[in-house]
């Protein structure tokens, strides 16, 4: 990234494209995306996963792009340089809120992840349920991992980052793809394949409806107005409907990838695809194992997945650290501490729930315990509520035209794309929203 506290703005449109890329690709398409593509039934799930990306996250996506770009300003300020003073100001105040929440567990799963670099490396055999109920180990984690967001955020090493991104994630790729065809040979791998390609539409149903929807909100990091602050330093040259396919494209194809791993994977070791949050610690390392030199396969793969991660935190440390400096005037050093004190404070009991205290590791409500729970009213419901409220405002209060001709900047299509993106945005992006959020009612 090349903003400084100042306004600045990406060195390029690749700038964008990776910076966006980086916060999109992370724990999501890794770690969430297979165990609630589990949890939900498979295929059936991942259909309706790629129709939500397709026809809600990516126009959605443009939305907060236009807004951000136009309002060169972070998401509370956006909304109030349109409309001063009016209740609509408190959907960014929410997706400041959101944006701590979902730090306070992802911070936990990236502590898990940097973790098993090293139980991988010392041929450790604890299994993932103690790992993860080991007071000390996960506070460790949790906190060494805050730290690094803090770091790489308040030293400004960001052009670090953005250059080791750049080689990184390719490696990543590189690796995902070789895990890919690794497993499609071990015996019994067919099976999960199946289960993960070929959809039975009965198992659609509107809970299923509401995760693909929430995990494609979560994924593109949408909902919650990083796009809108990311969007503000996008130059008014660029094209950005192509930048954001892009993004998109990127993001859904390692989840994607993801998928064609895990699920080969945890059939041919006869494992429960509906096994939650640890889903992919307990699979990937079994993987691990079986293979030559697997312990180094394994640790890289945990290391490339920590850098993942922490180009998301990174990302949602951004959000609440932008509207302390530009709205109530903190120092962005201070600022950086402030939002990770809470973090900490506001995560201790997700790091705690995976068998460590006794209560908070017990079902709450709909069978969630602490963390499970957090990342759905979060990641899921408070995400999709957010980018129903900023649809509405992006269509209807500042207005589908002024967007419109927001994108239009850098555009050199055919204008039907734009009169095709001001209908979705107005109406069937917020009504389909809406409409799935009232399943909401069945769940509680
Ligand atoms: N998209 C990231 C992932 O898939 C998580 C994330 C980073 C995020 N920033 C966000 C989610 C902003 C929602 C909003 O891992």
């Amino acid at each position: 990234m090349s903003q400084t506290s100042e306004r600045g703005q990406w060195s390029s449109k690749i700038g964008f494209i990776l910076a966006a890329a980086g916060s999109a690709i992370g724990l999501g398409n890794v770690w969430r995306f297979p165990y609630v593509t589990g949890q939900n039934g498979g295929a059936a799930f991942v259909f309706v996963y790629l129709a939500c990306v397709l026809i809600i996250g990516l126009p959605y996506l443009y939305a907060e792009l236009a807004l951000g770009r136009y309002a060169q300003k972070n998401p509370v300020g956006a909304i109030a340089s349109i409309r001063p003073g009016s209740a609509w100001v408190w959907v960014g105040g929410l997706g400041v809120i959101t944006g701590l929440f979902i730090l306070s567990f992802y911070a936990v799963i990236a502590g898990w992840t940097f973790g098993y670099i090293f139980k991988m490396l010392m041929h450790s055999h604890m299994e993932f349920t103690s790992f993860v109920a080991n007071t000390p180990i996960v506070i460790f984690l949790f906190v060494l991992f805050i730290l690094f967001t803090v770091l790489v955020v308040y030293g400004g090493v960001q052009e670090g980052i953005e250059k080791w991104s750049k080689i990184l994630m390719p490696v990543l790729f590189l690796l995902l793809l070789a895990l890919i065809v690794y497993v499609n040979f071990l015996p019994g791998s067919g099976k999960g394949l199946a289960f993960y390609l070929k959809p039975d539409f009965s198992k659609i149903t509107g809970k299923v409806v509401l995760a693909a929807l929430g995990q494609a909100f979560f994924s593109l990091s949408l909902g919650m107005g990083l796009m809108i602050t990311y969007g503000s330093y996008i130059s008014k040259q660029d094209n950005l409907f192509s930048s954001g396919l892009w993004v998109a494209i990127a993001d859904t194809l390692i989840a994607i990838m993801a998928g064609l791993i895990i699920f080969p994977a945890l059939f041919a070791m006869n494992q429960n695809p509906a096994a939650g949050p640890g889903l992919v610690f307990q699979v990937l390392p079994a993987v691990f194992e079986k293979m030559p030199g697997g312990i180094y396969i394994g640790a890289v793969f945990f290391l490339l997945l920590s850098i993942a991660a922490l180009t998301s935190t990174i990302s949602l440390l951004e959000v609440p650290t932008a509207y302390l400096v530009d709205e109530k005037r903190v120092a962005r050093k201070i600022a950086v501490w402030v939002v990770a004190i809470f973090t900490f404070l506001l995560g201790l009991p997700s790091a705690l729930s995976q068998g460590a205290v006794g209560w908070l590791s017990r079902p709450i409500v709909g069978g969630m315990e602490f963390l499970s729970l957090i990342d759905f009213l979060f990641g899921n419901i408070s995400l999709a509520f957010g980018a129903f409220l900023l649809s509405i405002f992006v269509g209807w209060v500042w207005g589908a035209k002024h967007a419109a001709a927001e994108l239009a900047l850098g555009y050199h299509g055919s204008p039907a794309l734009l009169k095709l993106w001001s209908f979705l945005i107005r109406f069937l992006v917020p009504v389909f929203i809406f409409v799935i959020l009232l399943n909401l009612f069945k769940i509680f």
